[in-house]
């Protein structure tokens, strides 16, 4: 989603605008903006463009044409009024003295809009941001953050803002609710931006504005204040990931570079959490008697991360024989749960920042239930709303596709699962064991399947132009399709289904005809005779069969599917993080085929934050 970075110091602020803007580009974008007050003639210069962030550094020769060290810039995602310069943001007042930068939805536009206009105030926008601007200027006299705290107390609906006044130009104003933003502390300069990715070149020290905060940068310093204009003492962090972790380091792409990350992201997600032969969890504020009464789970969370809860369903529930509900956050806010103080829910997240979840979060609070979260960006808005916080440390995440984050996040569920079943006694001591070990052995094993990668990019090849494309499988299989599909769909804009096996015969198989691709997966040792029948069923109508198994299950699988792709065997709970890099890498090498914008798909954001 939108991408904000806002700049006071002495350097010029056009370039550093325009190099954080690029780190925000993988949020997901339509067009791009900046505003820069200008010291020579004491006006804003603001430069917009549609389209790539190149459109608009091209025009600015690499941010030399506009001189300044006071900025706010923008990277925009459409929602209201179509993507094109003049919707783009930096949006202005009508007198030229305001800037406005907005991340999020004001949700009363349409009746501020209307009785400004009534006061005779022309819009030239489409969007909700617009309003901001005339609304700040509507109640300017003088003082810009008077007249900014008098705006804030009519808007409604989410905001990140950055806002800066021709007439206050040593001042810089961020405010946020319901839209992250964070504060970076530099030496004769600071900085806000929507992510520390934005910043990081410039300095490590941020700290994580809370909703209805207000912060006023100078070159000297940040002050922070509550909805109620009080002081607040932020807390400032550290980041400790290298900017190299945030770079392409060679790679032509992001998802690639993440998809072969992996093993090294789960050493560093379990190894520190497996210890003397037992699951160890950090600061794990849930005491035992708390654990042992759990008497259901909901696990919440969109895309990919809802398909992990779908995996952790399966192994939560034979591990610990409680109920498992995995529900879609944007479902689970307006489904009226039913929850107990005995019932956790698990929140899954890479951002910690998706609107959805973190909506679905308050509602599950407001009933009265405790919230763990599994999160991988550390200090995010999920994280900190959180009871007890589970981070992936799989690194910074780029690609709009998720794969690193997805297989940490399983990692981190199942290593929650065999705490849990441990302190409850739902696990006998040696299969306890016989999977910690296996869990140690994981990142090895995904290290092979990731070796074999030149076979899937033959296969993909082979079938990148189909237009309709089925993964089947039943149980952990079933779960490991819907992320396999979501994949696909995302980064190659192939028509694609995840199908429970035995659903098929009722209905969808009236698809399946001559050619087309059924991705069968059956890596599940205990339900692989039942995979196997469905295979037979689809070739027998003309299916080209791609198979997953596992090794101990291959040469069945050859005698009927087309092609077949193997897994090494491990315990079932973890079937699904190896045969995942398989689906990665098919999605990431048929979009390459078909020549698609990988780490920008289309219509796309990173970090989801309207609803
Ligand atoms: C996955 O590839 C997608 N980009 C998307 O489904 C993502 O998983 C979803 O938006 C949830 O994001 P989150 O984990 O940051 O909350």
């Amino acid at each position: 989603m939108c991408g904000i970075v806002g700049f006071i110091g002495r350097e010029q602020v056009c370039p550093i605008l325009l190099d954080g803007l690029a780190r925000l580009e993988y949020r997901g974008y339509d067009s791009a903006g900046v505003a820069v007050y200008s010291e020579e003639d004491g006006t804003l210069q603001v430069r917009k463009a549609k389209g790539r962030l190149q459109v608009l550094a091209d025009m600015l020769e690499g941010g030399a044409l506009l001189h300044g060290t006071v900025g706010i810039g923008h990277t925009r995602w459409a929602t209201h009024g179509a993507p094109s310069d003049v919707n783009s943001h930096p949006q202005v007042s009508r007198s030229g003295r305001i800037a406005v930068v907005h991340n999020g939805i004001i949700e009363n536009y349409a009746e501020l809009k209307s009785f400004l206009i009534d006061m005779g105030v022309p819009f030239v926008s489409e969007t909700d941001t617009e309003v901001i601007a005339q609304l700040v200027d509507y109640f300017y006299e003088g003082d810009i953050l008077e007249a900014v705290t008098r705006c804030l107390h009519r808007i409604e609906g989410a905001y990140a803002l950055g806002i800066i006044c021709a007439d206050a130009p040593d001042e810089l104003i961020a405010v946020r609710k319901d839209s992250p933003l964070i504060l970076g502390y530099g030496e004769g300069c600071n900085f806000l931006a929507s992510d520390v990715t934005a910043i990081i070149r410039h300095t490590r020290k941020v700290s994580y504005m809370e909703d209805g905060e207000l912060a006023i940068l100078t070159r000297d310093g940040i002050r922070c204040y509550n909805h109620l204009m009080q002081p607040v003492e932020k807390e400032i962090f550290t980041v400790d990931w290298e900017i190299d972790a945030a770079e392409k380091g060679g790679y032509e792409h992001f998802m690639f570079k993440e998809i072969m990350e992996q093993p090294d992201a789960l050493r560093r997600t379990i190894s520190p959490r497996i210890r003397d032969n037992e699951v160890w969890l950090e600061d794990f504020a849930l005491d035992e008697d708390y654990i042992r009464g759990i008497d259901r789970i909901f696990i919440v969370a969109c895309g990919s991360s809802y398909h992990v809860g779908m995996v952790g369903k399966y192994n939560l529930e034979r591990l610990l024989r409680v109920p498992v509900e995995v529900s879609l956050a944007s479902e689970f806010r307006y489904m009226d749960p039913i929850l107990t103080p005995h019932t956790l829910v698990i929140v899954i997240s890479q951002s910690g920042e998706t609107l959805d979840t973190m909506a679905a979060l308050r509602e599950a609070r407001r009933l009265g239930a405790k919230i763990l979260s599994i999160v991988n960006v550390v200090g995010s808005s999920i994280a900190r709303e959180s009871d007890v916080v589970l981070y992936t440390w799989a690194g910074p995440e780029i690609a709009v596709a998720t794969t690193k984050a997805y297989s940490t996040q399983m990692a981190v569920l199942n290593l929650l699962g065999l705490y849990f079943a441990r302190v409850r006694g739902t696990v006998e001591e040696a299969r306890y064991h016989a999977i910690l070990e296996e869990m140690q052995k994981l990142p090895a094993r995904l290290e092979e399947v990731l070796a074999s990668r030149d076979s899937v990019q033959y296969l993909a090849s082979r079938y990148f132009n189909h237009d309709s494309i089925f993964f089947i499988g039943r149980n952990l299989d079933y779960a490991l399709g819907m992320e396999g599909s979501l994949k696909l769909k995302e980064i190659s804009y192939i028509h694609s289904e995840a199908y429970a096996s035995g659903e098929l015969k009722h209905g969808t198989i009236s698809l399946i005809e001559e050619g087309t691709l059924v991705i069968a997966l059956g890596t599940y040792g205990k339900l692989f005779d039942k995979a196997m029948s469905n295979v037979v069923e689809v070739k027998s109508r003309g299916a080209d069969v791609l198979a997953l198994t596992s090794k101990s299950h291959e040469a069945a699988m050859a005698k009927t599917a087309d092609a077949v792709l193997t897994i090494p065997d491990t315990c079932d709970m973890l079937l699904p993080s190896l045969g995942i890099a398989y689906l990665q890498l098919f999605a990431y090498y048929v979009a390459l085929m078909r020549g698609c914008d990988i780490d920008k798909p289309r219509n796309l954001a990173k970090s989801v934050t309207v609803e």
